[in-house]
């Protein structure tokens, strides 16, 4: 069966600033999103994994490419009706809920409050029922919603900005690291929430992370970005187990295993972009293997093929 693209980025640049500080933070970036599917976004601070998220949100805007949202251009000018359409079925979940949630309103108004922009006639008491219906799939308590954010633990906080978003019934949701801000012991809560709810409503994600300890368990393919721009792409499996690119390499090198005899010879790997002459051998996507797909010149990929 063919599967439905539901998001493609074509070529995607996104510059801040003027002239001489002009900065390229997302350099022709390309990935298509399958509908259902769970796709990793990897790379370091300040790669741009946020921005291309933004970009899809459009919260900062595009300066070249196309971001295609179910066959139709969402960057740049757009109808209302559109715009509209996406508000509704594209949401972002944020790495800091301490941050994300506003501190003066009550969590009955943090979670409504998208939902009352698109439902004027709702009543109160269905907007209530519907509060607490989205309190109660992220296994919070309907009562809680007449309390203050910082009421809340770190993993309470999250499941409310996961139920900001769930109440808008998305299709597609950018998870902005999720679990990175959140306590060791609740984090597999938080990814065990997002996985029943994907089961349960067929939700698309887009999972944002620095590393790849976590996104290899969760996602089904991963790009990995450098600098703005993606280096290597593939399924999750494929990735981790035959990883080509030596930045793909060093961040795999950095997790650490249970295992203490493996613990005992891992070594750190450095990734040096010096090491590539990309000015006089410039680099392009080849496809690696089946799917699998890489940022490399000619003589990278005879050198990866021999090793
Ligand atoms: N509004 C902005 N104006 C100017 N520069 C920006 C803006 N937003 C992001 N940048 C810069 O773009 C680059 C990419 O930032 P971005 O937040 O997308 O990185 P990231 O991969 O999400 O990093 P992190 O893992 O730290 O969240 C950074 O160098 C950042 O400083
Ligand atoms: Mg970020």
């Amino acid at each position: 069966m063919e599967k439905e693209v539901i998001l493609e980025v074509k070529d995607l640049d996104v510059t801040f600033g003027e002239k001489k500080k002009r900065f390229e933070a997302v350099k022709k970036v390309n990935f298509k999103i399958y509908k259902g599917e769970t796709f990793g976004l990897v790379g370091e601070s300040g790669s741009g994994k946020t921005t291309i998220g933004r970009a899809i949100m459009r919260i900062v805007p595009s300066t070249g490419g196309d971001i295609l949202y179910k066959g139709e251009k969402i960057n740049g000018a757009i109808s209302k009706e559109l715009d509209r359409k996406i508000i509704r079925e594209i949401q972002m979940i944020f790495q800091d809920p301490q941050a994300s949630l506003n501190e003066r309103a009550k969590v009955d108004y943090i979670i409504s409050e998208g939902l009352m922009n698109f439902e004027k006639n709702l009543t109160e008491a269905e907007r209530k029922e519907r509060v607490d219906q989205a309190l109660l799939e992220v296994g919070l308590l309907p009562e809680f919603s007449s309390r203050f954010p910082h009421e809340f633990s770190g993993g309470q906080r999250q499941r409310i900005g996961i139920a900001r978003a769930l109440i808008m019934n998305p299709e597609f949701i950018i998870a902005d690291e999720p679990i990175s801000a959140l306590d060791v012991s609740v984090r597999a809560q938080v990814l065990n929430l997002l996985a029943n709810m994907q089961k349960k409503r067929q939700i698309t994600y887009l999972f944002i992370a620095h590393d790849l300890s976590v996104m290899r368990f969760i996602t089904d393919r991963i790009a990995v970005i450098h600098k703005g721009e993606i280096v290597e792409m593939a399924e999750t499996e494929e990735l981790v187990t035959n990883p080509v690119h030596p930045y793909t390499r060093a961040l795999l090198s950095a997790i650490p295993m249970p295992d203490p005899r493996y613990e005992h010879n891992r070594k750190l790997l450095v990734y040096d972009p010096a090491m590539h002459d990309y000015k006089t051998n410039p680099p392009s996507w080849v496809e690696f293997s089946p799917e699998h797909y890489v940022l490399a010149n000619e003589k990278e990929i005879k050198e990866w093929v021999k090793s």
